[in-house]
């Protein structure tokens, strides 16, 4: 399969084509904003969605122990962590496991930790379900993010009750190491802090770099930990409502299927069942080719920038498709550098402010595309950039 390929989703009913103008303003953008691939999934995962289709009947849906197994078996394989099947559960999407684990596993009023700038759903799911955010924000050191452990310690001997943990990180991109997360794992233990693992972004994950689920570490953080996974940011499937959540016992599990139980969200959908499982089972080549053709996505952005437009500096992520642009040399706040991405580069990004005002001067791209979107995409920003010396030139 070739990932130069270049999809035209305008009939896909996509989020990242269909909603430019209800969230930019305006249609004529290079969409590199929401995180999903412009990639055909991986063949057997098709394969198995239209088998199931060409059944033709689709009914409601039990999911078999076979599905959880081809979870475990991957996690094994690739992350020398056997989870237990019958500790975990299907749901729809990590920020519904998420929410639904504040709603349901945290009392009103409680402190619960994150590391910012970070993935902007964790502001929400705690500070809309009535729980206090505590920021424990990452430390830039020499270009590298890395964690507050005595900051973390304070928030942890002030009360916090949980950590809301993004592991990879979204968006700096760090692939936490053993030692790092061991530590952090440490004080949580040391203090009674819960954890709870967003390793969505496990499998995205570049040479040099290994993924550790925390809950992997020690029987101890096993039992401290509820860790949320799903193959959606792995295989492009997040149209496709496929998530799971590991327990640390039977007794949080249960209490979690009530949950799903009461909103009726337990069964369904016939078409990830299947998916899920394929892409566990046979999905690996097309993860590993997919992997390669992002990390040449990474070079050709970093190369770019450097001899076009070195007022960008672009990070080189360990983990997730998603690129960190520090724009700081384009002397532009916030506001001004989302309207010269959108009106005059005509890109679709993410704002940085959107994960923390620390990121006011920063934008994130997402470099899951075929390469011709970057060059073009890279082309508008350096043309625009030139437009923007030009008229500083003249201030001056
Ligand atoms: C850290 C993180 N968690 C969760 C999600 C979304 O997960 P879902 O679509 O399963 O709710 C994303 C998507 O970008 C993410 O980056």
């Amino acid at each position: 399969m070739s990932f130069d390929e270049i999809i035209d989703r305008k009939n896909n009913f996509s989020a990242k084509y269909d909603e430019l103008e209800q969230k930019f303003g305006r249609n004529d953008l290079i969409p590199l904003w929401i995180a999903d691939m412009d990639f055909k999934t991986a063949a057997p995962i098709i394969e198995a969605i239209k088998e199931r289709a060409d059944q033709g009947i689709f009914g409601y849906t039990s999911r078999p122990d076979s599905y959880y197994q081809s979870v475990c078996d991957w996690f094994e394989k690739y992350h020398d962590w056997r989870p237990e099947p019958q500790l975990m559960l299907h749901s729809l999407g990590v920020v519904v496991s998420l929410s639904l684990l504040i709603q349901n596993f945290t009392c009103p009023g409680d402190k619960i930790i994150i590391q910012t700038p970070v993935y902007y759903p964790f502001f929400d799911v705690i500070r809309k379900n009535g729980r206090i955010l505590v920021e424990n924000p990452l430390l830039k050191v020499n270009g590298h993010y890395e964690m507050d452990y005595a900051d973390f310690e304070k928030q942890a001997r002030n009360g916090a009750k949980y950590f809301l943990l993004c592991s990879p990180h979204n968006p700096v991109g760090r692939v936490w190491t053993k030692e790092e997360l061991s530590r952090i794992g440490e004080i949580c233990l040391k203090y009674g802090v819960r954890i709870i693992a967003d390793e969505i972004h496990a499998d995205i994950v570049f040479p040099g770099h290994k993924h550790v689920s925390i809950a992997s570490i020690s029987e101890a953080l096993q039992h401290n930990t509820i860790t949320c996974i799903a193959p959606s940011k792995t295989f492009n499937l997040a149209g496709l409502q496929a998530s799971l959540v590991i327990f640390p016992n039977m007794e949080e599990r249960n209490k979690f299927d009530n949950i799903l139980g009461v909103l009726d969200i337990k069964r369904n959908s016939c078409f990830n069942l299947v998916a899920v499982e394929a892409a566990y089972r046979h999905g690996r080549e097309w993860l590993e080719d997919v992997l390669k053709y992002i990390e040449g996505n990474f070079k050709y952005i970093n190369e770019f920038c450097k001899k076009n437009i070195p007022e960008i500096k672009p990070n080189y992520p360990e983990g997730t498709y998603l690129v960190l642009l520090d724009c700081q040399g384009l002397g532009l706040d916030k506001k001004a550098l989302h309207d010269f991405m959108v009106n005059k580069a005509k890109l679709a990004l993410d704002d940085g402010f959107w994960f923390s005002n620390v990121l006011a001067q920063h934008m994130r791209l997402n470099a899951a595309c075929p390469r011709q979107i970057l060059v073009k995409a890279l082309q508008q920003l350096a043309d625009a950039i030139h437009v923007l010396r030009t008229q500083n030139d003249k201030k001056i």
